[in-house]
């Protein structure tokens, strides 16, 4: 989940090589680096940190060359050091990786032995040296990494620079996504279209296993077994322009406040409101067959998942199994014929995701991805694309993301239902009802922002937290969980609302913040219940709910947060603002860093 970008072009590279990094930060920003081969040379100028570190080394230290490679690297093997920044580099290549080498071990030692001396501590540096060796043995570029690739085992994608070959760049792709940009008298390669958006918008997606020698003139791809091969060229439809915060503060503020217009747009696609249809973008599709549903994914997009479940068990009457894409691949999962395989993500690229798509693929299942990049290797490679159209999603911490993931969740139980003859013309239309009325929901969440910055403080101090919920609030206790300890690194654990009395009311004291979700319903009193045994035991509570169930129960609770009053099938939609809103304002009252947290990258391309 590091991001690459290469240039082989005809004018000076660094500042476009580092323009294409900034759009490639949300996959990692532990260090940076760019190399250039200049004057029969390569160059390289590396720095821990973010992105910006990089831009001042380059300003106190330019870079000169016209062909040049740039990385933005997340760690996994070795610390955020600038020895472990890409380019990894001798002094005959340089190479940036997105993957791991999972062989790197052997290789390493293997080329110890034989002298190759180590400056990093990742895997990736083994690459350089292989191909390195290849080249002082005499072997041409092309011919070297073309012996060099089975070598390496696990999940990359690469880029070469080579010394003196200022009309050259290689890159090679398994696993982990790359693209080809072609331009007048220039070459790129990238980790995605948005890298190489201000470049050009003619892209091509390599396919796994494939290989690229790139020159000012153009592109020649290779499959795996060295065949020469053509790849698609499209026209991408992402803009140049870099996204800004607007008015906001962070851009995951300006996510947040984002949901009514993208759930609304999300929403067209699969509504007809006037005549009070659902109806998915893929008309010709046959859900009547369909007898059961896997549904996986990673993070918050699993816990969309999650509610999706409540929703096609509850519509449909279709059994659903659910997983953790990571777990998903190998417990052996047992997949019957006909079966639909839904894959749930932002970025539809987390490799996890990724894997147990081409698995459940191979097992003959039908594959519907709901991806909001519909340009990304999940989209590309399911056989139903149901986009979420909640725009570029910048802030590490998802947001707009999960509630179009439940809008299209939703939206798919109904049609499921309808094609099972398990929803009448009357329920349709209530459905599409209830929907509709979800983005002006949201509004009115939206409107208690200050009253949850105001109680923040409350949490802010705390060391632990806990979120309980029932039904489809219970999964959003786990969303809530999450997204409080990814941003504000305070320890939060979601709870079924049930289960405490099993185990976790041990935890409760007065130093615990209880945030309770419960809109008023059928499962309201339950929950309320599980609320004042937390309560009985010296608990501090915070009540979510809308007026009726905080009127009824919000007594005696440290704070409470009303929401508007919706259905209930909305309200997992409308409860995710002030769940995302809570912990946003924790985060800032902790002067974390709200929009990159420590550790994490916004796309998961590493299993
Ligand atoms: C949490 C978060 C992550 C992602 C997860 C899956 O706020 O952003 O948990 O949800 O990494 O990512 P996608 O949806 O891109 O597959």
């Amino acid at each position: 989940m590091c991001g690459i970008v290469g240039i082989v072009g005809a004018e000076a590279v660094a500042d476009r090589l580092l323009d294409g990094l900034k759009r490639l930060e949300y996959r990692g920003y532990d260090s940076a680096g760019i190399a250039t081969d200049h004057d029969g040379a390569i160059e390289r100028r590396r720095a821990s940190g973010k992105l910006v570190n990089l831009a001042r080394e380059l300003a106190a230290h330019p870079l000169p060359g016209t062909t040049g490679i740039a990385h933005t690297r997340w760690a996994t093997h070795g610390g955020p050091t600038t020895n472990n920044a890409h380019p990894h580099a001798t002094d005959h290549v340089a190479v940036v990786h997105n993957g791991i080498i999972e062989n790197f071990k052997p290789l390493r030692e293997e080329l110890i032995a034989r002298g190759r001396i180590f400056t990093s501590e990742t895997d990736s540096e083994v690459v350089a040296h292989l191909v390195s060796e290849q080249v002082e043995a005499g072997l041409d570029p092309v011919a070297a990494v073309r012996m060099v690739l089975p070598r390496l085992h696990g999940a990359f994608a690469l880029a070469f620079l080579f010394k003196d070959q200022p009309d050259l760049l290689i890159g090679a792709r398994l696993g982990s996504p790359l693209v080809v940009g072609y331009g007048d008298g220039e070459t790129y390669l990238g980790s995605d279209a948005l890298a190489l958006a201000p470049l050009t918008q003619r892209i091509a997606y390599l396919d796994e296993g494939d290989w690229v020698v790139c020159t000012r003139d153009g592109a020649q791809v290779y499959d795996r077994d060295n065949n020469a091969v053509e790849r698609p060229v499209t026209i991408s439809g992402v803009t140049g322009a870099l996204i800004d915060k607007g008015n906001h503060r962070h851009f995951m503020q300006k996510e947040i406040y984002e949901q009514p217009i993208v759930v609304a747009q999300t929403l067209r696609s699969y509504l007809q409101r006037m005549e009070g249809k659902v109806a998915l973008p893929i008309p010709d599709f046959d859900l009547s067959a369909i007898r059961r549903v896997t549904i996986v994914a990673c993070g918050t997009s699993y816990y969309a998942g999650m509610v999706a479940k409540y929703w096609f068990e509850q519509f449909a009457r279709v059994p659903v199994d659910i997983d953790v894409a990571s777990e998903f691949r190998y417990r052996a999962p047992v997949m019957e014929p006909g079966g639909l395989m839904i894959v749930i993500s932002q970025s539809g690229e987390t490799a996890d995701t990724l894997a147990a798509l081409r698995h459940a693929k191979s097992e003959g299942q039908t594959i519907a991805a709901v991806v909001n990049v519909p340009t990304s290797s999940m989209a590309r490679e399911a056989d139903l694309l149901l986009p979420t159209h909640a725009g570029p999603e910048i802030g590490v911490a998802s947001t707009k993301a999960f509630s179009c993931q439940l809008a299209v969740l939703a939206a798919l139980a109904a049609n499921l239902a309808k094609a099972k003859g398990k929803l009448d013309e009357a329920e349709e239309r209530d459905i599409v009802r209830h929907l509709a009325e979800a983005p002006a929901a949201i509004n009115g969440a939206l409107a208690y922002d200050e009253s949850i910055e105001a109680m923040a403080g409350a949490v802010a101090g705390a060391r632990d937290v806990l979120y309980l919920g029932r039904g489809t609030d219970y999964p959003l206790a786990l969303e809530g969980a999450l997204k409080l300890k990814e941003i504000s690194y305070i320890h939060a654990e979601g709870y079924a609302a049930g289960e405490m009395k099993h185990g976790p009311i041990a935890l409760i004291d007065e130093h615990v913040p209880v945030i309770v979700i419960a809109p008023s319903g059928p499962l309201f009193e339950k929950t309320v219940s599980n609320m004042q045994e937390v309560q009985a035991r010296g608990g501090k509570v915070v009540l979510i709910s809308d007026y009726d169930g905080v009127a009824a129960a919000g007594q005696g609770c440290l704070a409470t947060i009303t929401m508007p009053k919706v259905h209930p099938l909305i309200a997992p939609i409308v409860y995710a603002v002030p769940v995302q809103l809570l912990a946003y304002h924790v985060a800032v009252a902790k002067g974390t860093d709200v929009d990159q947290p420590r550790n994490l990258a916004k796309s998961v391309t590493v299993e």
